[in-house]
This record gives structure tokens, C-alpha cells and sequence, in this order.
């Protein structure tokens, strides 16, 4: 099969996975930052995952929330140990450590990357454009790893719309110098899932800028939906 998002790919040929089914962001792994909080849910949910063709995951907890001040690269670490292989025996279904590292300085001392790739995945403020984007990406470029910037469909300030006399267009200036500093990007499967709400995005999934997809699943009720991997297959958008 041919899956359309070239990260997704590069993460299954680093790992020696059979295929690209690979969902590169969740918070699945029971009890530990804002996901699913019981183990038999966490299970119940990658099992569904498996059903629409999932091959392998990768758990990425939150990293340098203030929300969650005892999270560390250690303690996501001794999480992921603890509960992967049992999660791994009971779905069939392989799992990767990463985390989902917040974009506010000071970044840690010890970054977590995606499993055994040099790929860090960041997300950053929601609504406000963060001044030390450039430099963080930079601080983190220099360390050794590449940046994923998760799921961009969520972050106005990157998608700022123009007003010439009565059209409306999106500016993808920004867009292109993150994309000129070799920055790649993840969305969430429900920009695909939800067209309408996401047409800004058509032009750069036809220019294929978007590297990642993920499912970005917390829990039962968070109404993300899993990524179904037919749908991803060959496709064009
Ligand atoms: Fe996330």
C-alpha cells in the first residue's frame, strides 16, 4: 500500500514496520498526563485503532506543560516501560515512546524524540504567535533533532487570513519559512474527516507540505476520530 504522508512512512522504514499504518501521536498510555486514565480503556481504544488497520503507535505525553510539572523525559520513560509490553500483548499492536513537547523556554535538558527517530514532535500556544518560535526550533535543530510542529490545523496565528477589498486568503508566508528552516508538519486525522471546517489546508495537502498524520487520541469522549488507514491509501486530496 502506498500511504500518502511521507513521515508517517519514514517513521515505519526507521522502525522496520511491515507497512506505514503508524499513528505518530496519542496519549494512550493509561494514567499518566491528560489521557485515557484506565488501562482496559487504553486497550479497548488500540484495539479499535487495529480494527482500521493500525500496525504501530506512538505514545506522546505531554512535555514541559506547566500543567503537569513531574513529567519528564525519566518519568515517560519508566511510564512507557512499565505499561507497553503488557499493552503490546493484549492488542497485538507495537508501541513507540515519544512525547508531544510544549514550545515555551526554557526547553528541558532532555528531549524526547519519536521512538528510535531523530523527529521531535512541538506544539506551541494556540492563539498567540509565539515570538521564540524561530529560536526554538533552531535550539532544537542544533541538538540534533528534526522538528514536527503538531497539528498545525489548530494554531490561528499560522493561518492568518488576508482581507483585499471583499476576498478573504489565507497567508502561508509563515508556513513557507517554518518549511524553508526544514520544519515538518503533523495534522490531526480530523482535518481529513471534516473537509469543510479545513479548507485552508487544501492547497498545502495538494503540495503534500504536510508530512504527519496522527490521531492525537486522548480518551473514549474526546470525539477524535481514529485514523481508518484505508482512507489514506493513494489518495489525492
Ligand atoms: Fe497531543
Amino acid at each position: 500500500m502506498n500511504m500518502v504522508f511521507s513521515g508517517n512512512v519514514e517513521l515505519a522504514r526507521i522502525h522496520g514496520l511491515k507497512n506505514a499504518n503508524v499513528d505518530m501521536h496519542s496519549h494512550l498510555l493509561a494514567g499518566f498526563d491528560d489521557g485515557v486514565r484506565r488501562l482496559e480503556d487504553a486497550i479497548e481504544i488500540i484495539q479499535q485503532m487495529k480494527a482500521k488497520g493500525l500496525e504501530a503507535l506512538f505514545w506522546t505525553p505531554h512535555h514541559n506543560l506547566n500543567t503537569f510539572p513531574g513529567i519528564s523525559a525519566e518519568t515517560i520513560e519508566m511510564h512507557f516501560e512499565k505499561f507497553a509490553p503488557l499493552i503490546e500483548q493484549k492488542t497485538g499492536i507495537q508501541l513507540f515512546c515519544g512525547a508531544e513537547l510544549y514550545g515555551s523556554p526554557p526547553l528541558p535538558g532532555k528531549l524526547v524524540p519519536l521512538g528510535k527517530s531523530d523527529f521531535v514532535l512541538i506544539e506551541f500556544p494556540l492563539d498567540i504567535y509565539p515570538r521564540y518560535l524561530f529560536d526554538l526550533v533552531y535550539q532544537i535543530q542544533i541538538a540534533g533533532y528534526r522538528v514536527v510542529i503538531a497539528h498545525i490545523e489548530r494554531y490561528q496565528w499560522l493561518f492568518p487570513v488576508r482581507k483585499r477589498f471583499l476576498k478573504k486568503t489565507i497567508d502561508y508566508t509563515l508556513m513557507e519559512e517554518l518549511k524553508n528552516k526544514g520544519v515538518y508538519f503533523q495534522i490531526n486525522y480530523s482535518v481529513l474527516t471534516n473537509r469543510t471546517k479545513y479548507q485552508y489546508l487544501t492547497p498545502v495537502l495538494k503540495d503534500k507540505k504536510i508530512e504527519f498524520i496522527g490521531s492525537d487520541k486522548h480518551h473514549c469522549e474526546d470525539n477524535r476520530p481514529l485514523i481508518d488507514f484505508s482512507d489514506l491509501e493513494d489518495r489525492s486530496f
